[in-house]
């Protein structure tokens, strides 16, 4: 055996050898390893998943040192310029793109089942006017599960078609109606004349106007956005759609929990946590004074660091670009000012430089969304749904995956043992 690993038990003086495959060992190969027979086998500690592949995945490459990013092998630099997010959805979902047929099919498909269930959008009415996007967003896709009670039969390749094509189209739905209810604005119902990006601004910015019509750049802006954010193998939240969906439960299910894993501010939740940090700082004159409390360690520089990128985002590269585009409609976000002058000071720092810290996907994308009108609640939202066609391909790899199986950490028990109950009136 050559691609194997030597291994010497000093605690009992064997050696073992185990197969690597794929710069991988089995972790389940150590538990042959035990230094008595009591000794369930040795196992690994690794808090936050640094050096664990929990799958084998087709659907997206990173080289964090390099700042590659691909979907399916094509660049994400390519994809974002050339394609539209349908277009990369189904690249996801299929492996390949689509021909004209295919994707005129796969547009047909999405534009109708855009519309929800009158009584979920009773749903969301339920729901406080200051009741955060996010929270409105997760528990309406979870709600979802209970319009379509055969999607819990994810054996079944049409079945979950069925959801997969459901999920797509109906989240900017639910992200509009979200949006609607905190502005307190009536409820917008989809356009099926206009693409699925155009519909969506008219869903959440239409008032009176017959038909809504977005500025073509503003569409484009924001269809690559949805494309720089489908997929990044796993992530927290895809991490979270992985191990719920290991249980066999309906995708809704299994999404419902990536959106809440996605939620948090250091994941999704940054792009929202970036703006209101370039608010606080409010002039590129208290940027030193900020950058020392970071260094301190008071806070975090927002949209900054990544677990896999110790170089450049690739998606910041092109959403820095996209600015621009969206700055000729919407006139400069002043906040551009200081998060340039910010990134400007961060990189020459010695503290940042040393840790590999550059900027990542949420340092640029708010400036983005504000400047298209959104307030930061939902930048989330935004996120979310150019996420879900990657949680989708990687929900469908899993149920088809013959190696995986439920997901089910050990741990390293460190409470008390056996204790005799002490009743309370002793206690
Ligand atoms: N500001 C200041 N220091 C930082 C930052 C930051 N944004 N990120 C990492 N560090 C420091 C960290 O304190 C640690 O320092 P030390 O070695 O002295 O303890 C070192 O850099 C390594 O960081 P880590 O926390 O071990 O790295 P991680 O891989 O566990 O965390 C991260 C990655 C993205 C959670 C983290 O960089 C972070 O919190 N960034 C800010 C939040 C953010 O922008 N998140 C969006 C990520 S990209 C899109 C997405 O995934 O949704």
């Amino acid at each position: 055996m050559t691609d194997s690993l030597s291994i010497r038990d000093n605690r009992t003086g064997r050696d073992y050898e185990l197969e690597i495959s794929d710069g991988t060992i089995r972790a389940a190969d150590l538990k042959q390893i035990t230094a008595n027979e009591d000794d369930p086998g040795l196992a690994t500690y690794d808090p936050g998943f640094v050096n664990t592949a929990s799958c084998r995945s087709a659907i997206t490459y990173i080289d964090g040192d390099a700042g590659v990013l691909e979907y399916r092998g094509y660049p994400i630099e390519q994809l974002a310029e050339q394609s539209s997010f349908l277009e990369v959805a189904y690249l996801l979902l299929h492996g390949e793109l689509p021909n004209q047929a295919e994707l005129d099919s796969w547009m047909h498909e999405v534009t109708f089942h855009t519309f929800l269930h009158e009584n979920l959008k009773q749903f969301i009415e339920g729901f406080r006017y200051d009741a955060h996007p996010m929270g409105m967003l997760m528990a309406s896709v979870s709600a979802l599960s209970t319009f379509y009670p055969d999607a819990a039969n994810i054996a079944d390749p049409n079945v979950r078609q069925d959801q997969i094509t459901r999920l797509i189209a109906k989240m900017p739905t639910l992200g509009a109606f979200v949006y609607r209810h905190q502005q307190g604005k009536p409820y917008v119902y989809p356009d099926n004349r206009l693409s699925y990006s155009a519909n969506f601004l008219a869903m959440l910015f239409k008032m009176s106007e017959p038909t809504y019509q977005p500025d073509p750049r503003l569409v484009k802006a924001l269809e690559v956005l949805l494309i720089l954010h489908a997929d990044h193998e796993q992530n927290c939240s895809t991490n979270a759609v992985r191990s719920v969906g290991s249980s066999q439960v309906d995708p809704y299910s299994a999404i419902a929990a990536g959106v809440g894993a996605l939620y948090g501010p250091l994941h999704g939740g940054a792009n929202e946590a970036v703006l209101r940090m370039l608010r606080r700082i409010g002039s590129p004159d208290n940027i030193p004074d900020f950058i020392t409390g970071v260094k301190e360690g008071k806070e975090k520089l927002m949209g900054f660091g990544h677990r896999v990128y110790k170089n450049y985002d690739p998606r910041a590269t092109i959403i820095k670009k996209a600015c621009d585009d969206v700055f000729d409609v919407t006139g400069v976000n002043p906040l551009l000012k200081i998060a340039q002058e910010l990134e400007k000071i961060a990189l020459e720092d010695e503290y940042f430089v040393k840790r590999k810290l550059y900027p990542n996907v949420d340092f640029y994308s708010g400036l983005i969304y504000e400047a298209l009108e959104f307030p930061p609640e939902m930048f989330t939202v935004l996120f979310a749904i150019g996420r879900t066609p990657g949680w989708l391909a990687q929900w469908s790899e899993l149920v088809q995956d013959k190696d995986q199986k439920i997901a089910r950490p050990k741990q390293i028990y460190t409470g008390a043992r056996t204790r005799e109950f002490v009743p309370i009136y002793r206690r």
